[in-house]
Protein backbone atom coordinates (compact mmCIF):
# COMPACT_ATOMS: atom_id res chain seq x y z
CA UNK A 1 0.00 0.00 0.00
CA UNK A 2 1.00 3.03 -0.65
CA UNK A 3 0.50 4.62 3.21
CA UNK A 4 2.82 3.77 5.24
CA UNK A 5 1.70 2.68 8.96
CA UNK A 6 2.85 6.07 10.47
CA UNK A 7 1.30 8.00 8.21
CA UNK A 8 -1.94 5.91 8.69
CA UNK A 9 -1.87 6.42 12.63
CA UNK A 10 -1.07 10.41 12.96
CA UNK A 11 -4.06 10.80 10.27
CA UNK A 12 -6.91 8.30 11.47
CA UNK A 13 -8.98 10.82 13.74
CA UNK A 14 -8.55 13.64 10.80
CA UNK A 15 -9.25 10.35 8.39
CA UNK A 16 -12.14 9.68 10.50
CA UNK A 17 -13.51 13.03 10.47
CA UNK A 18 -12.86 13.46 6.92
CA UNK A 19 -14.71 10.23 6.17
CA UNK A 20 -17.87 11.02 8.58
CA UNK A 21 -18.02 14.88 6.49
CA UNK A 22 -21.39 15.65 5.69
CA UNK A 23 -20.80 16.66 1.85
CA UNK A 24 -24.57 17.81 1.98
CA UNK A 25 -27.25 19.37 4.43
CA UNK A 26 -30.49 18.16 4.78
CA UNK A 27 -33.46 19.45 6.28
CA UNK A 28 -36.40 17.72 6.99
CA UNK A 29 -39.38 19.28 6.27
CA UNK A 30 -42.06 19.50 9.28
CA UNK A 31 -45.43 18.99 7.68
CA UNK A 32 -43.79 15.80 6.10
CA UNK A 33 -46.44 13.09 7.42
CA UNK A 34 -44.18 9.90 7.56
CA UNK A 35 -44.95 6.53 8.12
CA UNK A 36 -43.53 5.59 11.44
CA UNK A 37 -41.89 2.60 10.00
CA UNK A 38 -39.62 -0.03 12.48
CA UNK A 39 -36.46 0.75 10.80
CA UNK A 40 -34.59 -2.50 11.91
CA UNK A 41 -37.41 -5.16 10.76
CA UNK A 42 -37.65 -2.98 7.85
CA UNK A 43 -34.19 -3.17 6.72
CA UNK A 44 -33.81 -7.08 7.63
CA UNK A 45 -32.19 -9.03 5.09
CA UNK A 46 -31.11 -12.07 7.47
CA UNK A 47 -32.27 -14.52 9.67
CA UNK A 48 -31.44 -14.25 13.31
CA UNK A 49 -31.97 -18.20 14.12
CA UNK A 50 -30.57 -19.90 11.44
CA UNK A 51 -27.45 -21.60 12.51
CA UNK A 52 -24.13 -20.97 10.41
CA UNK A 53 -22.75 -23.32 8.07
CA UNK A 54 -19.45 -24.42 8.67
CA UNK A 55 -19.12 -27.70 6.66
CA UNK A 56 -16.97 -25.47 4.17
CA UNK A 57 -13.81 -23.84 4.58
CA UNK A 58 -13.89 -19.58 3.73
CA UNK A 59 -11.93 -18.86 0.68
CA UNK A 60 -8.39 -17.44 1.34
CA UNK A 61 -7.03 -14.85 -0.40
CA UNK A 62 -5.32 -17.19 -2.54
CA UNK A 63 -8.58 -19.23 -3.65
CA UNK A 64 -10.03 -15.86 -5.44
CA UNK A 65 -6.79 -15.91 -8.07
CA UNK A 66 -8.51 -18.86 -9.45
CA UNK A 67 -11.93 -16.69 -10.26
CA UNK A 68 -9.90 -14.40 -11.72
CA UNK A 69 -10.06 -13.62 -15.03
CA UNK A 70 -6.64 -13.01 -16.99
CA UNK A 71 -7.92 -8.97 -18.08
CA UNK A 72 -8.58 -8.51 -14.26
CA UNK A 73 -5.32 -10.13 -12.78
CA UNK A 74 -3.43 -7.96 -15.23
CA UNK A 75 -4.56 -4.66 -13.72
CA UNK A 76 -2.93 -2.32 -12.00
CA UNK A 77 -3.04 0.64 -9.90
CA UNK A 78 -2.34 3.75 -11.08
CA UNK A 79 -0.79 6.08 -8.56
CA UNK A 80 -2.21 9.46 -9.65
CA UNK A 81 -5.87 7.45 -8.13
CA UNK A 82 -3.89 6.51 -4.96
CA UNK A 83 -2.76 10.25 -4.53
CA UNK A 84 -6.35 11.17 -4.82
CA UNK A 85 -7.56 8.53 -2.16
CA UNK A 86 -4.58 10.08 0.12
CA UNK A 87 -5.56 13.20 -0.84
CA UNK A 88 -8.81 12.43 1.33
CA UNK A 89 -7.31 11.08 4.03
CA UNK A 90 -4.34 13.08 4.69
CA UNK A 91 -4.96 16.38 7.15
CA UNK A 92 -4.60 20.00 6.13
CA UNK A 93 -1.51 20.60 6.92
CA UNK A 94 0.17 18.47 3.68
CA UNK A 95 1.11 21.17 0.59
CA UNK A 96 0.58 19.32 -1.78
CA UNK A 97 2.20 19.92 -5.90
CA UNK A 98 0.80 16.42 -6.72
CA UNK A 99 -3.24 16.14 -7.52
CA UNK A 100 -4.48 16.90 -10.71
CA UNK A 101 -7.86 17.70 -9.36
CA UNK A 102 -9.99 21.12 -10.68
CA UNK A 103 -9.51 24.05 -8.75
CA UNK A 104 -13.19 23.95 -7.34
CA UNK A 105 -13.22 27.76 -7.77
CA UNK A 106 -13.72 27.57 -11.31
CA UNK A 107 -16.89 25.68 -11.13
CA UNK A 108 -19.92 28.01 -11.80
CA UNK A 109 -22.38 26.50 -9.20
CA UNK A 110 -22.73 28.30 -5.88
CA UNK A 111 -26.04 26.65 -4.96
CA UNK A 112 -27.37 23.15 -5.88
CA UNK A 113 -31.24 22.91 -4.04
CA UNK A 114 -33.17 19.79 -3.78
CA UNK A 115 -36.67 19.08 -2.48
CA UNK A 116 -37.74 15.45 -2.10
CA UNK A 117 -41.13 14.10 -1.18
CA UNK A 118 -39.85 14.34 3.35
CA UNK A 119 -37.02 16.55 2.96
CA UNK A 120 -34.55 19.23 1.35
CA UNK A 121 -31.15 18.58 -0.01
CA UNK A 122 -29.03 21.95 0.03
CA UNK A 123 -25.61 21.67 -0.97
CA UNK A 124 -23.42 25.12 -1.41
CA UNK A 125 -19.85 26.34 0.12
CA UNK A 126 -17.23 23.23 0.87
CA UNK A 127 -19.89 20.89 0.12
CA UNK A 128 -21.33 21.66 -3.40
CA UNK A 129 -17.26 22.00 -4.04
CA UNK A 130 -17.02 18.29 -2.40
CA UNK A 131 -19.55 16.58 -4.52
CA UNK A 132 -18.37 18.45 -7.84
CA UNK A 133 -14.71 16.93 -7.32
CA UNK A 134 -12.78 13.70 -8.13
CA UNK A 135 -13.38 11.23 -5.43
CA UNK A 136 -11.75 7.81 -4.56
CA UNK A 137 -12.50 5.11 -7.12
CA UNK A 138 -13.85 3.17 -4.50
CA UNK A 139 -16.63 6.30 -4.30
CA UNK A 140 -16.95 9.07 -2.12
CA UNK A 141 -16.00 7.95 1.66
CA UNK A 142 -18.35 9.33 3.40
CA UNK A 143 -21.00 7.49 1.81
CA UNK A 144 -18.72 4.11 2.13
CA UNK A 145 -18.76 4.44 5.16
CA UNK A 146 -22.21 4.54 5.20
CA UNK A 147 -22.60 1.52 2.97
CA UNK A 148 -20.66 -0.82 5.03
CA UNK A 149 -22.79 0.48 7.97
CA UNK A 150 -25.87 -0.24 6.23
CA UNK A 151 -24.54 -3.37 4.70
CA UNK A 152 -23.75 -5.22 7.60
CA UNK A 153 -26.91 -4.02 9.68
CA UNK A 154 -29.30 -5.09 6.96
CA UNK A 155 -27.74 -8.47 6.09
CA UNK A 156 -25.65 -9.39 9.43
CA UNK A 157 -23.06 -11.20 6.93
CA UNK A 158 -20.93 -13.91 8.53
CA UNK A 159 -17.50 -12.38 9.21
CA UNK A 160 -15.37 -12.79 5.87
CA UNK A 161 -13.04 -9.47 5.17
CA UNK A 162 -15.46 -7.48 2.54
CA UNK A 163 -15.66 -3.96 1.53
CA UNK A 164 -18.25 -1.45 -0.97
CA UNK A 165 -17.89 -0.18 -4.23
CA UNK A 166 -19.98 2.24 -5.47
CA UNK A 167 -20.63 1.30 -8.87
CA UNK A 168 -22.64 3.39 -11.80
CA UNK A 169 -25.90 0.94 -11.57
CA UNK A 170 -26.54 -1.95 -10.55
CA UNK A 171 -25.94 -3.19 -15.08
CA UNK A 172 -22.28 -1.37 -14.65
CA UNK A 173 -21.93 -3.54 -11.32
CA UNK A 174 -23.38 -7.16 -13.57
CA UNK A 175 -20.77 -5.62 -16.32
CA UNK A 176 -17.99 -5.73 -13.64
CA UNK A 177 -18.49 -9.01 -12.13
CA UNK A 178 -18.23 -10.13 -15.56
CA UNK A 179 -15.12 -8.59 -16.63
CA UNK A 180 -13.80 -9.68 -13.34
CA UNK A 181 -14.47 -13.69 -13.62
CA UNK A 182 -15.73 -14.22 -17.24
CA UNK A 183 -12.71 -16.04 -19.42
CA UNK A 184 -14.13 -16.47 -23.13
CA UNK A 185 -16.21 -19.60 -23.61
CA UNK A 186 -16.35 -19.68 -19.84
CA UNK A 187 -19.60 -22.08 -18.58
CA UNK A 188 -21.92 -19.17 -16.11
CA UNK A 189 -25.10 -20.28 -14.74
CA UNK A 190 -27.75 -18.31 -14.91
CA UNK A 191 -31.76 -18.87 -14.66
CA UNK A 192 -33.20 -20.28 -18.16
CA UNK A 193 -34.96 -16.82 -18.51
CA UNK A 194 -32.35 -13.97 -17.02
CA UNK A 195 -32.16 -10.23 -17.49
CA UNK A 196 -30.85 -9.23 -20.54
CA UNK A 197 -28.39 -7.08 -19.08
CA UNK A 198 -26.54 -10.16 -18.19
CA UNK A 199 -26.83 -11.39 -21.49
CA UNK A 200 -25.34 -8.37 -23.29
CA UNK A 201 -22.69 -8.35 -21.40
CA UNK A 202 -21.64 -12.03 -21.57
CA UNK A 203 -22.17 -12.05 -25.47
CA UNK A 204 -18.94 -10.71 -26.20
CA UNK A 205 -17.32 -13.45 -24.10
CA UNK A 206 -19.09 -16.25 -25.81
CA UNK A 207 -19.86 -17.62 -22.64
CA UNK A 208 -21.83 -20.95 -22.33
CA UNK A 209 -24.93 -20.36 -20.77
CA UNK A 210 -26.00 -23.14 -18.03
CA UNK A 211 -29.62 -21.84 -18.11
CA UNK A 212 -31.64 -23.79 -14.81
CA UNK A 213 -35.27 -23.79 -15.14
CA UNK A 214 -37.73 -22.02 -13.02
CA UNK A 215 -40.95 -23.27 -11.14
CA UNK A 216 -43.33 -20.68 -9.14
CA UNK A 217 -40.88 -20.55 -6.43
CA UNK A 218 -37.55 -19.72 -8.66
CA UNK A 219 -34.55 -21.56 -9.92
CA UNK A 220 -34.62 -25.41 -8.98
CA UNK A 221 -31.55 -26.67 -6.97
CA UNK A 222 -32.34 -30.20 -7.35
CA UNK A 223 -32.03 -29.54 -11.32
CA UNK A 224 -29.16 -27.03 -10.44
CA UNK A 225 -27.22 -29.90 -8.33
CA UNK A 226 -28.14 -32.95 -11.39
CA UNK A 227 -26.67 -30.58 -14.09
CA UNK A 228 -23.59 -29.82 -12.09
CA UNK A 229 -23.00 -33.36 -11.10
CA UNK A 230 -23.75 -34.64 -14.30
CA UNK A 231 -20.54 -31.80 -16.21
CA UNK A 232 -18.64 -32.85 -13.54
CA UNK A 233 -19.59 -36.43 -14.23
CA UNK A 234 -18.42 -35.49 -18.10
CA UNK A 235 -15.27 -33.92 -17.30
CA UNK A 236 -16.86 -30.38 -18.66
CA UNK A 237 -15.64 -26.97 -17.80
CA UNK A 238 -16.92 -25.96 -14.56
CA UNK A 239 -18.34 -22.92 -14.21
CA UNK A 240 -16.99 -19.95 -12.16
CA UNK A 241 -20.00 -17.93 -11.06
CA UNK A 242 -23.72 -17.67 -11.33
CA UNK A 243 -25.97 -14.90 -11.99
CA UNK A 244 -28.94 -14.37 -9.77
CA UNK A 245 -31.84 -12.28 -9.28
CA UNK A 246 -33.39 -13.65 -6.02
CA UNK A 247 -36.46 -11.20 -5.33
CA UNK A 248 -39.21 -10.36 -8.16
CA UNK A 249 -36.81 -12.03 -10.66
CA UNK A 250 -36.73 -10.41 -14.27
CA UNK A 251 -38.46 -11.15 -16.65
CA UNK A 252 -39.84 -13.96 -14.34
CA UNK A 253 -41.18 -12.39 -11.35
CA UNK A 254 -40.01 -15.24 -8.69
CA UNK A 255 -39.14 -14.99 -5.28
CA UNK A 256 -36.17 -17.42 -4.22
CA UNK A 257 -37.15 -18.84 -0.74
CA UNK A 258 -35.12 -19.36 2.16
CA UNK A 259 -34.49 -22.55 1.73
CA UNK A 260 -33.37 -22.52 -2.00
CA UNK A 261 -31.52 -19.84 -1.22
CA UNK A 262 -29.12 -21.72 1.48
CA UNK A 263 -29.46 -25.01 -0.97
CA UNK A 264 -28.19 -23.30 -3.89
CA UNK A 265 -25.22 -21.73 -1.45
CA UNK A 266 -24.33 -24.81 -0.21
CA UNK A 267 -24.11 -26.35 -3.64
CA UNK A 268 -22.14 -23.00 -4.55
CA UNK A 269 -19.25 -24.08 -1.67
CA UNK A 270 -19.69 -28.16 -2.77
CA UNK A 271 -18.87 -26.70 -6.78
CA UNK A 272 -16.58 -23.98 -6.03
CA UNK A 273 -18.58 -21.27 -7.80
CA UNK A 274 -19.70 -17.33 -6.87
CA UNK A 275 -22.86 -16.47 -6.58
CA UNK A 276 -23.70 -12.54 -8.24
CA UNK A 277 -26.65 -11.70 -6.59
CA UNK A 278 -28.44 -9.30 -8.36
CA UNK A 279 -31.63 -7.52 -5.69
CA UNK A 280 -32.73 -4.09 -7.04
CA UNK A 281 -36.29 -5.54 -6.15
CA UNK A 282 -35.53 -6.46 -2.74
CA UNK A 283 -37.77 -3.33 -1.93
CA UNK A 284 -40.88 -4.13 -3.41
CA UNK A 285 -40.97 -7.73 -1.85
CA UNK A 286 -44.82 -7.54 -1.60
CA UNK A 287 -45.03 -10.59 1.17
CA UNK A 288 -43.92 -8.63 4.15
CA UNK A 289 -41.88 -11.11 5.16
CA UNK A 290 -38.15 -10.72 4.98
CA UNK A 291 -36.29 -13.02 3.44
CA UNK A 292 -32.40 -13.37 4.63
CA UNK A 293 -30.11 -12.40 1.11
CA UNK A 294 -27.20 -14.47 0.28
CA UNK A 295 -25.43 -12.47 1.37
CA UNK A 296 -26.55 -12.75 4.61
CA UNK A 297 -25.50 -16.76 4.41
CA UNK A 298 -22.16 -16.06 2.91
CA UNK A 299 -19.93 -18.21 5.85
CA UNK A 300 -17.14 -19.07 2.87
CA UNK A 301 -17.30 -15.26 0.84
CA UNK A 302 -18.83 -16.90 -2.51
CA UNK A 303 -20.76 -13.67 -2.71
CA UNK A 304 -20.65 -10.54 -4.60
CA UNK A 305 -23.87 -7.96 -4.00
CA UNK A 306 -25.35 -5.87 -6.31
CA UNK A 307 -27.59 -3.05 -5.16
CA UNK A 308 -29.21 -0.36 -6.73
CA UNK A 309 -32.10 2.18 -6.02
CA UNK A 310 -33.08 2.60 -9.40
CA UNK A 311 -36.56 1.19 -9.25
CA UNK A 312 -37.42 2.74 -6.08
CA UNK A 313 -35.77 6.07 -6.13
CA UNK A 314 -34.31 7.49 -9.61
CA UNK A 315 -32.80 5.38 -12.48
CA UNK A 316 -31.06 8.70 -13.67
CA UNK A 317 -29.28 8.77 -10.41
CA UNK A 318 -27.18 5.74 -11.06
CA UNK A 319 -26.94 5.48 -7.15
CA UNK A 320 -25.77 1.46 -6.93
CA UNK A 321 -23.14 -0.06 -4.55
CA UNK A 322 -21.57 -3.58 -4.96
CA UNK A 323 -20.44 -5.81 -1.69
CA UNK A 324 -17.81 -8.18 -2.82
CA UNK A 325 -14.59 -10.05 -0.20
CA UNK A 326 -12.30 -7.62 -0.35
CA UNK A 327 -9.70 -9.56 -2.49
CA UNK A 328 -12.11 -9.04 -5.78
CA UNK A 329 -13.38 -6.05 -4.38
CA UNK A 330 -9.98 -4.71 -4.45
CA UNK A 331 -10.08 -6.34 -8.60
CA UNK A 332 -13.02 -3.88 -9.11
CA UNK A 333 -11.62 -0.88 -7.78
CA UNK A 334 -8.79 -0.89 -10.08
CA UNK A 335 -11.53 -1.76 -13.35
CA UNK A 336 -13.38 1.36 -11.63
CA UNK A 337 -10.15 3.38 -11.69
CA UNK A 338 -9.33 2.13 -15.66
CA UNK A 339 -13.17 2.64 -16.49
CA UNK A 340 -14.79 6.18 -15.29
CA UNK A 341 -12.22 7.08 -12.62
CA UNK A 342 -15.18 6.80 -9.98
CA UNK A 343 -19.05 7.40 -10.83
CA UNK A 344 -20.70 10.55 -10.68
CA UNK A 345 -19.95 11.93 -7.04
CA UNK A 346 -22.87 14.77 -6.85
CA UNK A 347 -24.77 11.59 -7.61
CA UNK A 348 -23.15 9.80 -4.47
CA UNK A 349 -23.56 12.92 -2.39
CA UNK A 350 -27.44 11.92 -2.67
CA UNK A 351 -27.12 8.99 -2.54
CA UNK A 352 -25.22 9.54 0.77
CA UNK A 353 -28.69 11.62 2.42
CA UNK A 354 -30.39 9.22 1.60
CA UNK A 355 -29.09 6.03 3.24
CA UNK A 356 -28.13 8.23 5.82
CA UNK A 357 -31.80 9.25 7.05
CA UNK A 358 -32.95 5.35 7.63
CA UNK A 359 -36.16 6.30 9.04
CA UNK A 360 -36.91 8.29 5.77
CA UNK A 361 -36.03 6.01 3.50
CA UNK A 362 -37.89 3.32 5.29
CA UNK A 363 -41.26 5.48 4.98
CA UNK A 364 -40.19 5.97 1.67
CA UNK A 365 -39.49 2.66 0.53
CA UNK A 366 -42.86 1.79 1.91
CA UNK A 367 -44.42 3.93 0.04
CA UNK A 368 -43.07 3.08 -2.97
CA UNK A 369 -43.79 -0.88 -2.32
CA UNK A 370 -47.12 0.09 -1.29
CA UNK A 371 -47.79 2.16 -4.50
CA UNK A 372 -46.23 -0.63 -6.99
CA UNK A 373 -48.60 -3.55 -4.96
CA UNK A 374 -51.53 -1.43 -5.52
CA UNK A 375 -50.66 -1.73 -9.15
CA UNK A 376 -50.01 -5.40 -9.20
CA UNK A 377 -52.91 -6.08 -7.72
CA UNK A 378 -54.94 -3.66 -10.41
CA UNK A 379 -53.15 -5.84 -13.16
CA UNK A 380 -53.73 -8.76 -11.87
CA UNK A 381 -57.75 -8.04 -11.01
CA UNK A 382 -57.85 -6.62 -15.14
CA UNK A 383 -55.64 -9.62 -16.12
CA UNK A 384 -58.73 -12.12 -15.07
CA UNK A 385 -59.88 -12.63 -18.80
CA UNK A 386 -56.55 -13.35 -19.64
CA UNK A 387 -55.97 -16.49 -17.00
CA UNK A 388 -57.42 -19.34 -19.46
CA UNK A 389 -55.46 -18.14 -22.49
CA UNK A 390 -52.18 -17.05 -20.86
CA UNK A 391 -51.99 -18.76 -17.26
CA UNK A 392 -49.56 -16.78 -14.76
CA UNK A 393 -48.15 -17.06 -11.23
CA UNK A 394 -49.31 -13.60 -9.30
CA UNK A 395 -45.70 -12.27 -8.58
CA UNK A 396 -44.70 -11.80 -4.76
CA UNK A 397 -41.79 -9.21 -5.41
CA UNK A 398 -40.54 -6.96 -8.22
CA UNK A 399 -42.45 -5.52 -11.48
CA UNK A 400 -43.39 -8.21 -13.65
CA UNK A 401 -46.17 -10.77 -14.56
CA UNK A 402 -44.86 -13.64 -17.21
CA UNK A 403 -47.55 -15.51 -19.08
CA UNK A 404 -47.26 -18.44 -20.90
CA UNK A 405 -49.54 -18.08 -23.84
CA UNK A 406 -51.27 -21.67 -24.84
CA UNK A 407 -51.18 -22.86 -27.97
CA UNK A 408 -48.13 -20.63 -29.38
CA UNK A 409 -45.35 -21.47 -29.74
CA UNK A 410 -43.40 -18.40 -30.03
CA UNK A 411 -45.03 -14.88 -29.47
CA UNK A 412 -42.42 -13.08 -31.54
CA UNK A 413 -45.04 -11.82 -34.26
CA UNK A 414 -47.61 -11.73 -32.01
CA UNK A 415 -45.31 -9.11 -29.96
CA UNK A 416 -43.84 -7.18 -33.03
CA UNK A 417 -46.43 -7.25 -35.94
CA UNK A 418 -50.45 -7.90 -34.10
CA UNK A 419 -49.93 -6.36 -30.90
CA UNK A 420 -47.97 -2.99 -31.94
CA UNK A 421 -49.87 -2.29 -35.23
CA UNK A 422 -53.05 -2.08 -32.39
CA UNK A 423 -50.95 0.27 -29.97
CA UNK A 424 -50.03 -2.34 -27.55
CA UNK A 425 -46.47 -3.07 -26.72
CA UNK A 426 -45.30 -5.87 -24.89
CA UNK A 427 -42.21 -7.86 -24.77
CA UNK A 428 -42.10 -11.06 -26.10
CA UNK A 429 -40.15 -14.05 -23.90
CA UNK A 430 -36.74 -14.91 -26.13
CA UNK A 431 -35.52 -11.20 -25.24
CA UNK A 432 -34.84 -12.92 -22.06
CA UNK A 433 -33.15 -16.14 -23.66
CA UNK A 434 -29.59 -15.91 -24.42
CA UNK A 435 -30.11 -17.04 -27.86
CA UNK A 436 -33.20 -13.95 -28.46
CA UNK A 437 -33.67 -15.93 -31.82
CA UNK A 438 -34.76 -19.19 -29.92
CA UNK A 439 -38.90 -19.47 -30.17
CA UNK A 440 -40.53 -18.92 -27.09
CA UNK A 441 -44.36 -18.78 -25.91
CA UNK A 442 -43.80 -16.64 -23.00
CA UNK A 443 -44.91 -12.76 -22.36
CA UNK A 444 -43.63 -10.14 -19.60
CA UNK A 445 -45.76 -7.56 -18.96
CA UNK A 446 -44.85 -4.80 -16.95
CA UNK A 447 -46.82 -2.91 -14.05
CA UNK A 448 -44.93 -0.23 -13.22
CA UNK A 449 -46.18 2.66 -15.82
CA UNK A 450 -49.22 2.00 -17.18
CA UNK A 451 -52.10 3.96 -15.93
CA UNK A 452 -55.03 2.64 -13.97
CA UNK A 453 -57.12 3.40 -16.57
CA UNK A 454 -55.76 2.47 -19.54
CA UNK A 455 -55.27 -1.21 -17.85
CA UNK A 456 -59.05 -2.63 -18.70
CA UNK A 457 -58.23 -1.50 -22.49
CA UNK A 458 -54.72 -2.86 -22.72
CA UNK A 459 -56.13 -6.20 -21.06
CA UNK A 460 -59.16 -6.82 -23.94
CA UNK A 461 -56.61 -5.79 -27.01
CA UNK A 462 -54.48 -8.96 -25.65
CA UNK A 463 -56.86 -11.06 -25.09
CA UNK A 464 -58.04 -10.22 -29.00
CA UNK A 465 -54.81 -10.64 -29.77
CA UNK A 466 -54.00 -13.81 -28.69
CA UNK A 467 -57.28 -15.35 -29.84
CA UNK A 468 -56.52 -14.39 -33.29
CA UNK A 469 -53.23 -15.69 -32.84
CA UNK A 470 -54.07 -18.90 -31.11
CA UNK A 471 -56.43 -19.04 -34.23
CA UNK A 472 -53.88 -18.75 -36.61
CA UNK A 473 -51.34 -21.59 -34.93
CA UNK A 474 -54.45 -23.51 -35.00
CA UNK A 475 -55.03 -23.14 -38.91
CA UNK A 476 -51.18 -23.33 -40.16
CA UNK A 477 -51.15 -26.65 -41.55
CA UNK A 478 -48.91 -28.90 -40.13
CA UNK A 479 -46.14 -30.75 -41.71
CA UNK A 480 -46.84 -34.03 -42.41
CA UNK A 481 -44.22 -36.79 -43.27
CA UNK A 482 -44.81 -37.92 -46.76
CA UNK A 483 -43.48 -41.13 -48.15
CA UNK A 484 -40.64 -41.21 -50.92
C1 LIG B 1 -32.38 -7.50 -12.51
C2 LIG B 1 -31.86 -6.18 -12.93
N1 LIG B 1 -30.59 -5.88 -12.68
C3 LIG B 1 -30.08 -4.69 -13.00
C4 LIG B 1 -30.84 -3.75 -13.64
C5 LIG B 1 -30.21 -2.44 -14.01
O1 LIG B 1 -30.49 -1.52 -13.01
P1 LIG B 1 -29.66 -0.21 -12.79
O2 LIG B 1 -30.54 0.92 -13.17
O3 LIG B 1 -29.33 -0.22 -11.32
O4 LIG B 1 -28.43 -0.29 -13.63
C6 LIG B 1 -32.18 -4.01 -13.94
C7 LIG B 1 -33.01 -3.03 -14.66
O5 LIG B 1 -34.07 -3.29 -15.14
C8 LIG B 1 -32.70 -5.27 -13.56
O6 LIG B 1 -33.98 -5.60 -13.80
Amino acid sequence: MFVTKKLGKVNRELTKRLFEARSVTLILKKDFSQRDVDVNEFFKFYNENSCQEDRYKPLTEQDYDRFLSTRAARREPALTRQITSLAYKVGKEMISLAEGMPNEQVFPFTRLSMDTKFSKLVLEGKDLAAALQYVPSQGLPALLSELRKFQSEAHRPPEVPRDVLVTNGGQHGIYQCVELLVEPGDPVITCEYAYTGIHSTLKPYQAEIIGIPEDEDGMIPETLDAVLGERLRRGLKMPKMMYIIPTGSNPTGTVLPEERRREIYELACRYDFLIVEDDPYMFLNYTDRPIPSFLSMDTCGRVLRLDSVSKVVSAGLRGAWLTAPKPLLHRLELHTQAELLHSCTLAQAILLQLVQCRKSLASHLTNAREFYRERRDALHAALKPVEHLAPYTMPDAGLFFWLRVNGIEDVYNMVFHTAFQRGLMLVPGQAFLYDSNAPCPYLRLTFSKIRHEDMDTAVSNLVEIIREEQQRAQQKPKRVATEG
